[in-house]
């Protein structure tokens, strides 16, 4: 199985950013803990992340030709975009919307997802964690 694991803006920023928030692992601690927990499961994943919209956009595009699945971390673009949502929408392979943070008990403007309808599930609140949770549900789904 071959999966692509999205960041949006921000993410490339962990540990340093926010800590209180969003733990002090910082990004490379989150690519090597995704990286480790897909190789145990026989995984093949490609970690991408990107400050841009319409970069993630494409990386949504393409992925449907390369891989089985997503599993997207879209940062504050979750609660803003329409392009990514839609993106979403035209492919044919399973997306998984991850949070590290709990968005259902943050700003009012958190609580709500654009893109996760699109989604087949939504995790958050497990830090980087919920990355492996994430490629346990594509997993699943799978079989
Ligand atoms: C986030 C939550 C978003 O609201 C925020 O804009 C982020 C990170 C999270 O992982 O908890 O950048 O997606």
């Amino acid at each position: 199985m071959r999966i692509m694991v999205l960041n949006g803006p921000n993410i490339n920023l962990l540990g340093k950013r926010e800590p209180d928030v969003y733990g002090r692992e910082d990004y490379n601690a989150l690519c090597e803990r995704v990286t480790a927990g897909a190789k145990a499961r026989g995984i093949t994943v490609t970690i991408r992340q990107s400050n841009h919209e319409g970069q993630l956009v494409d990386w949504v595009q393409e992925a449907d030709d390369q891989f089985d699945g997503i599993v997207m971390n879209p940062a504050a673009y979750t609660h803003t975009s329409i392009a990514l949502l839609d993106a979403i929408k035209a492919i044919g392979i399973p997306v998984v919307e991850v949070h590290l943070s709990d968005i259902s008990k943050r700003e009012a403007f958190r609580q709500h997802s654009m893109t996760a309808s699109a989604c087949i599930s939504q995790i958050y609140g497990h830090g980087t964690k919920g990355y492996i949770m994430a490629l346990d549900v594509l997993l699943n789904q799978q079989r």
